[in-house]
């Protein structure tokens, strides 16, 4: 493990002198879903009565019979119980008092807009579940879905659960080479893509990728073709395997019974960056899941029956799967997703859309709101924003700036604000405030959800004391935990639970101060984390030596006001290549073609060599250091220190790329 020491040093340093508490209003806590200070204690107390207690938010087909069953680090939660994730997030609604209540607000980019009642997405489910049926899709069997921002997303998402079928989305913003890598580990049988999608008002050629894609992928029988920009040549079809989704999917029966699904049993993979190798397929399953989503949704957003929430993440991410379809359709929540970027067609569009549909609850990552702060308070002073009530963030570490300013200018100061740390692989937030509760602190996630319980160790295991970093690690199993890597069970083991006995290990640096709650620093491994998205040096660089002129590359994510971290590359060239200067466009654009441009490197430097330790490890932390315009840290395990004070001089030289 590599850690960037020096960046958590300037945070730990920036936020020790951050000393604002917000206090809750105790308007908000008397009308608050989590009222009552004594949720943690009883939660402390006995965690899986806890559990149990919030699992009747679901509808069972059969009730479970043990709450946990732990063998570290393997867990299966509500074992014997049986269930189905789309009855519980569409059915039971459209059978009941809400059938008439929108379930999906969606908002196109261009302008263009469409609600679905429970009523009719029941309706939507089950035909594109019975359409799934009739391309040959079976329980088990996984289902690819490469999409935009549009209803058939999770539509698709849900009709994969009602039959049974594991879905794994991917990402639109993802190359063609990236999705084949993703359908070839899940072994999917059907993948469900558009002829584009709308992004910045242009699009993005999602067929064009996918048929790319498709050139090596031997398990795909079907490919179901939404139309969103109604570009014929854009969606080429190939007989015997491409069909339209207009064709299939509308002229199939509405009605599916659901599959009773065993507890356990996968609901979906999500594939995400980890340190080295190939992307990982995080296997979330049914029970735990979605109780861990329904409970935290409830509790952390304060939803109420009539409230409009919009999450504003993508549903090739997690946050857009457990936050935008299965917690707030489990608990019957009008759920809005917008399909388009948050400047077109000018600044103000994500406050024109809080204004249009009486947003409550808005929940967006630090990134986003630093990009508001940069456009000013004109967007959002146009706009009345008063039905917000409550404003939650996720995806980074939040400065207490943009925390203050998200408070502010968007909050309107009336607004509990909820920093939200969870990931991928934990399903479900778990360190977050509750808000009426939890009096906060600018740049704090507060503390851990009740019946979730996490350390910050040190090195060698032991707790650090109060004000000191370390490593984040959870000591307790929860419901929505992942379960285990797609495939590679060993890997699940060595990377998340060998560090600290028992305990997992989250990959992020934290400190608890002296009122227990967690700051969060950042990744201490190599994942870097660029305006939210999760990216691996490892990827980059295995992308950059990819080109044939590329002899070796060394990746780190450089501090950047906006984005987080921005990608910077370091490049030696093989002796026969021509000029660098015209190549560092090339392989930019062959790093965004490989991976997808959220990979695209902001920075390439050429050098004739990397500064290396004697046994040949890149040492990335001098190349931080160089990047973001550092004195040089400890240089003295390196095997030749003229390497790295040369590159420092010519860096400074030549000043940041082009
Ligand atoms: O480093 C943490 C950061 O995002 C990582 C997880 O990324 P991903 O699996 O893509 O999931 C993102 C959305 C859940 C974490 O290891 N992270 C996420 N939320 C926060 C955060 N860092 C600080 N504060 C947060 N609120």
């Amino acid at each position: 493990m590599t850690t960037s020491s020096t960046n958590h040093t300037e945070r730990l340093e920036a936020l020790l002198k951050e000393g604002r508490v917000l206090k809750p209003s105790e308007e908000f806590r008397r009308q608050a879903n989590a009222g009552d200070p004594a949720i943690y204690e009883r939660a402390a107390k006995d965690p899986e009565a806890f559990w149990a207690e919030e699992a009747k938010r679901l509808d069972w087909f059969e009730p479970w019979k043990k709450v946990l069953e732990w063998t570290v680090p393997w867990a299966k939660w509500f074992t014997g119980g049986k269930l189905n994730a789309a009855y519980n997030c569409v059915d039971r609604h459209a059978a009941s008092s809400r059938r008439n209540k929108a379930a999906l607000i969606w908002e196109g980019e261009p302008g263009d807009s469409r609600v679905l009642t429970f009523g009719m997405l029941e309706r939507e489910v089950n035909r594109c579940a019975n359409a799934l049926k009739s391309l040959g899709v079976r329980r088990g069997d996984r289902v690819a879905i490469y999409l935009g921002m549009t209803p058939e997303l999770p539509i698709a998402l849900l009709a994969c659960a009602k039959i049974g079928a594991p879905h794994s989305v991917v990402f639109g913003g993802f190359s063609a080479e990236s999705l084949r890598e993703r359908i070839n580990d899940a072994k999917a049988k059907v993948l469900i893509t558009a002829d584009g999608a709308w992004r910045r008002g242009s699009v993005v050629p999602l067929k064009a990728s996918a048929d790319l894609a498709l050139e090596g992928t031997p398990t795909i029988e079907h490919v179901l073709v939404v139309e969103r920009i109604g570009q014929a040549a854009n969606a080429a079809m190939k007989p015997g395997r491409d069909v339209r989704w207009r064709e299939l999917v509308d002229s199939s029966s509405p009605f599916c019974e659901p599959e009773p699904m065993d507890a356990e049993d996968m609901l979906y993979i999500l594939y995400t960056s980890g340190t080295t190798g190939k992307p990982k397929g995080v296997v979330h399953t049914t029970a735990g899941y979605l109780v861990g989503v329904a409970a935290t949704h409830h509790y952390i957003f304060d939803v109420k029956e009539n409230d409009v929430y919009w999450c504003t993440a993508d549903i090739g991410w997690v946050t857009g799967h457990s936050y935008i379809v299965y917690g707030p359709l489990a608990n019957g929540t009008t759920s809005l997703m917008y399909e388009g970027s948050p400047d077109f067609p000018d600044r103000g569009r994500f406050w024109s859309i809080v204004e249009k549909y009486g947003v409550n609850i808005l929940y967006t990552a630090p990134t986003a709101i630093r990009t508001f702060m940069r456009w000013g308070t004109d967007w959002p002073a146009k706009h009345d924003l008063s039905s917000l009530r409550v404003l939650g963030t996720v995806g980074e570490p939040i400065n207490p700036e943009a925390w203050m300013w998200y408070n502010e200018n968007i909050g309107r100061g009336r607004c509990p604000v909820v920093d939200t740390w969870w990931q991928t692989e934990t399903g479900m937030i778990l360190i977050t405030p509750l808000p009426g509760l939890t009096a906060t602190k600018p740049g704090s996630a507060t503390k851990p959800f009740p019946g979730i319980a996490a350390e910050v160790l040190d090195e060698k295991g032991q707790p650090v004391g109060p004000g000191a970093g370390g490593y984040l690690t959870l000591t307790r199993p929860w419901p929505a935990m992942f379960r285990t890597i797609y495939g590679d069970p060993d890997r699940y083991v060595e990377q998340y639970w060998s560090s600290y006995s028992g305990k997992y290990f989250t990959g992020d640096g934290a400190k608890v101060d002296e009122d227990g709650y967690f700051w969060l620093l950042g990744r201490v491994d190599d994942v870097m984390n660029v305006a939210g998205h999760r990216i691996s040096t490892y990827e980059v660089e295995s992308a950059l030596v990819d080109h044939p002129f590329v002899a070796e590359a060394a990746v780190i994510g450089r501090k950047d006001d906006v984005k987080g971290q921005a990608i910077a590359a370091f490049v030696t060239l093989k002796e026969s290549s021509p000029s660098a200067d015209t190549l560092k466009q090339e392989l930019k654009q062959h790093v965004a073609q490989k991976i997808g441009p959220i990979a695209r490197p902001d920075d390439i430097y050429f050098t004739s060599e990397l500064p290396k330790t004697r046994s040949a490890k890149i040492m990335r932390r001098l190349l931080r250091d160089i990047a973001e315009g550092r004195v040089l840290g400890d240089t003295t395990t390196l095997a030749d220190p003229a390497v790295i004070s040369k590159l420092k001089r010519q860096y400074e030289e030549k000043g940041n790329s082009e």
